[in-house]
């Protein structure tokens, strides 16, 4: 009889595994590939690295923020338990010196004299959410060329990748992400979009059919190439594929959806300074592929500042179920016991 329990709980896995599948999700990857990252805070043990959320938090500030707000982020959550815990003198300092201000008013400091009900601007404070570089989108947006940096706080979940692979594969890859606890897809798409940048877009030549066909960046030479952000291929006899070519002032970005993004690469090698080990050496090495990986860090934590709290949590609550199934066992057998004599 065993085995007749067995089935539809494998059925219905699949079929949960299936609507799961086929949910819609927003993905900012537009069918593009995007490799899986070994994160300090990956599976269901994984936690944040402190150093790391620290080194990210760096990059954030020297070079994110000059267009990206993080306003659900308060000064005093960089001090709390869970997150970079630098300690609270220093995120004091560095609130007061902040770059941007704080609007507050209107004036009322006790004396009617001078207060008019005028607004001001100030320092932030540690109670205060991190002030970004704009006042409103559309400031930003004339800033930037009509394109909007958007709020990192939650960019991590706002994005995720998308499964490239073959159908039928898809609800065996959905079931081993559950089992495996994967959630780390809006940190593997923001690794990839940083270290995605490319000068050019990819070279391709016609075919004498009309196929685009690539062409590796060595073997261009001198030969004439056409240069296309997408490719669309055409299945019809007799029609050419269509070459998207970079728009003026765009950048090319393999992980970015249509591969052009009005952000410019922001990271280079040695663009921010860590600070130095008792040996004199950097406490990561100075390259972007490491700054991406630090600011992504940070910016996980920034969208679930939780997140060691719950994965301890957890454990805590595994732990006591299972002791607590063991005295019930026990409990169980005793009383059974004492029935069976009468
Ligand atoms: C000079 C300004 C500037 C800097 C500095 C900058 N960005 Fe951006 N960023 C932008 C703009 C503008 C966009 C909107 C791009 C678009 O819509 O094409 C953007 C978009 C993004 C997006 C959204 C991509 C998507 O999937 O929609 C992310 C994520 C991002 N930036 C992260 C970062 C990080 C992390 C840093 C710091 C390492 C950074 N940016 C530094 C201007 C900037």
């Amino acid at each position: 009889m065993k085995h007749h329990f067995k089935m539809p709980a494998f059925a219905s896995a699949i079929v949960l595994a299936t609507a799961l599948a086929s949910a819609p999700v927003h993905a900012a990857g537009g069918g593009i590939e995007i490799e899986r990252q070994d994160w300090s805070f990956s599976g269901p043990l994984g936690l944040f690295d402190r150093a790391q959320l620290q080194r990210g938090f760096q990059v954030y500030k020297e070079v994110c923020s000059g267009c990206h707000s993080i306003n659900r982020v308060r000064f005093r959550n960089l001090v709390e338990k869970g997150g970079p815990e630098f300690p609270e003198e220093a995120v004091k300092e560095l609130a007061a010196g902040w770059d941007y201000q704080i609007d507050a008013g209107p004036n009322d400091d006790g004396e009617l004299v001078d207060d008019d009900g005028e607004f001001f601007t100030r320092s932030p404070l540690l109670s205060d959410a991190i002030p970004g570089p704009y006042k409103n989108d559309k400031q930003a947006q004339a800033a930037q060329n009509g394109a909007l940096p958007p709020d990192l706080s939650l960019i991590t979940k706002a994005r995720n990748t998308d499964y490239t692979g073959p159908v039928w594969f898809h609800p065996i890859h959905m079931l081993k992400d559950i089992v495996t606890a994967y959630q780390e897809g809006g940190a593997d798409y923001l690794y990839a979009l940083l270290t995605g940048y490319s000068s050019q877009a990819p070279a391709y030549k016609r075919d004498n059919k009309g196929k685009l066909l690539p062409v590796k960046e060595d073997d261009v030479g001198s030969d004439t190439v056409e240069r296309c952000a997408t490719v669309t291929h055409e299945h019809d006899e007799g029609k050419k594929d269509v070459c998207t070519p970079m728009q003026e002032g765009m950048n090319y970005n393999a992980a970015f959806a249509g591969h052009q993004i009005a952000m410019a690469g922001p990271l280079s090698d040695e663009g921010v300074d860590y600070k130095e080990d008792a040996s004199g050496k950097p406490v990561a090495p100075l390259t972007t592929d490491q700054y991406s990986r630090d600011v992504t860090a940070f910016l996980a934590w920034a969208a679930d500042p939780s997140h060691d709290q719950r994965k301890r949590m957890g454990w805590l609550v595994m732990l006591y179920l299972l002791i607590t199934t063991v005295l019930l066992y026990y409990a169980k057998k005793s009383i059974w016991k004492r029935l069976k004599k009468h």
